[in-house]
């Protein structure tokens, strides 16, 4: 078995309205923020398609024959594109969000997945707690396809009604072949079994690390830097005049948003932001992790310097800016993995606000925000502005706030793939078509800069037994 045919299903099981397609979306970002090709299939979506919207609760009813004919063959639609999509698009981690609250929906799920050689991972979320479950039915139930034109009380009570009939037929997963983790009210306790592999136990540590407490994160990149001024990249310099009366500001801006609230600020170890941060009344920490992109060879160059000393570099960063690593420097690709831990640490964490560079909050924005790696390198980020994020059920609300203090614009735009093709082709010429005979492009010192298409983390291979069953 190679690392590239490791194939996960993660099975969401549960009642109704426990998260289910909150934590899949949650997995989802995270994995493909990683690199790791995932998607998520929605049984729910399916059954709208197949049958409509606006079915009443009684379509749930564990004794409605036509209810159950239709809710099997909806379930089944879901897993064949599944399976299609896991051979056909070289898939690595399926969701598939349902309630699959039966052991008898299980045991087919596992049956089928196994023989095509996908491992299952059951995924349970247990809430006990009515008022998180009123709480839940209100924030997203109502707004759903389901309840379109329908008086408020009168959907919350058919969904109430819903959640009863899978009651009657619901089966906590006791099943102890299988892979599975329990998240029992909100996390507050997790039960794990059988977990095997890398990526399953980074799902795990993931998983424990979500909450749901409502909170906001703050982005700001430092106040304008010397460096900045003089268009130069990289470096450790201090703040501008402009730079410090941003820093002076920054404050006021915090407190009118968030008012007497805590928060806690983190910084990278830089300069520029360990000095933005100075007058800020809230514990603070820097990290390292948070230092900017290290542009190695060309640290504190200018984009028109680097163009001319190193033509092959720069045609060869704007052909593939996130793969791109500087000699001697990293690639949005090396920096998104050296961010990993800090995502998991920001999920844990209340209000915060993050004080730092470019690079790093694009990477960090397009966790939030479900950006790809194409696009990510070209996220807006602009000085003496604050980004704030409200994490919400399924995505973040966002707000930006831009302080009225000029500042140099360092964004440079995404060169248009003509251009860049154009550029690649003379370069190649120029160095005698060296590629690796792969057709991967080497860096002038013969290392290969792209490592395109993996996943970032390492995922372990993984043995699968030849029958194709755990057990
Ligand atoms: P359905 O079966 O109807 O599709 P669901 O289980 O998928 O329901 P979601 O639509 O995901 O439920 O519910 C979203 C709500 O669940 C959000 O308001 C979110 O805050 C909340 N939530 C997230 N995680 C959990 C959890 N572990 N337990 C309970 N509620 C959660
Ligand atoms: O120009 C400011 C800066 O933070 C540099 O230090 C860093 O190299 C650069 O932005 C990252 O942006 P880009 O990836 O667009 O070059």
């Amino acid at each position: 078995m190679t690392t590239s045919n490791l194939r996960i299903a993660c099975v969401m099981v549960g009642l109704p309205a426990r998260g289910k397609t909150y934590i899949s979306q949650k997995v989802c970002r995270y994995l493909t923020w990683l690199g790791i090709n995932t998607k998520v299939f929605n049984v729910g979506n399916y059954r709208r398609k197949l049958y409509g919207a606006q079915q009443e609760h009684s379509f749930f009813d564990p004794s409605n024959p036509i209810g159950i004919k239709q809710r099997k063959e909806s379930a089944n639609a879901a897993l064949e594109d599944m399976i299609r999509w896991f051979n056909e698009d070289q898939g690595i981690v399926a969701i598939y969000d349902a309630t699959n609250s039966t052991k008898q929906r299980r045991q087919w799920l596992h049956e089928k997945l196994t023989k095509e050689h996908v491992q299952v991972f059951f995924i349970e979320s247990i809430c006990q707690d009515e008022s998180i479950i009123l709480d839940n039915i209100r924030e997203v139930k109502l707004s759903s396809p389901d309840y379109v034109n329908i008086d408020p009380e009168e959907a919350v009570s058919d969904f109430k009604a819903r959640i009863d009939h899978y009651k009657d037929q619901y089966e906590t997963v006791t099943e102890q072949n299988y892979t599975y983790i329990k998240l029992i009210n909100v996390g507050s306790q997790v039960i794990i079994n059988m977990i095997r592999g890398y990526l399953e136990s980074r799902i795990v540590y993931y998983l424990m690390n979500l909450h749901t407490a409502p909170r906001k994160i703050y982005m700001s990149r430092h106040g304008e830097s010397m460096f900045n001024l003089q268009g130069k990249i990289g470096g450790d310099s201090a703040l501008s005049p402009r730079g410090v009366l941003y820093a002076n500001k920054l404050p006021d801006l915090i407190k009118q948003n968030l008012g007497d609230k805590e928060l806690i600020v983190w910084t990278s170890t830089m300069k520029r932001t360990i000095q933005t941060s100075g007058l800020l009344q809230y514990p603070k920490m820097s990290r390292k992790a948070l230092d900017e992109l290290d542009a190695g060879m060309c640290d504190g160059m200018t984009y028109e310097e680097i163009e001319e000393k190193y033509p092959e570099d720069y045609a060869n960063r704007d052909d593939d800016k996130f793969n791109y690593r500087y000699k001697g420097g990293e690639s949005y690709r090396d920096v998104v993995l050296r961010l990993e831990p800090v995502i998991m640490d920001l999920e844990r964490q209340g209000n915060i606000l993050i004080i730092g560079h470019q690079a790093i909050l694009r990477c960090i924005y397009a966790y939030f925000m479900n950006y790809n790696q194409e696009d990510l390198p070209y996220i807006k980020i602009p000085l003496h502005t604050v980004i704030e994020l409200t994490p919400k059920a399924y995505g973040c609300d966002e707000k930006r706030y831009k302080v009225d203090i000029e500042a140099v614009d360092t964004h440079r735009p995404k060169p248009n793939k003509a251009q860049t093709l154009k550029k690649k082709v003379s370069k190649q010429e120029l160095s005698n078509g060296a590629t690796n005979g792969n057709g991967a492009l080497l860096g002038a010192s013969g290392e290969i800069v792209n490592d395109i298409g993996s996943p970032i983390l390492p995922i372990s291979p993984q043995l699968w037994p030849s029958n194709g069953a755990t057990k």
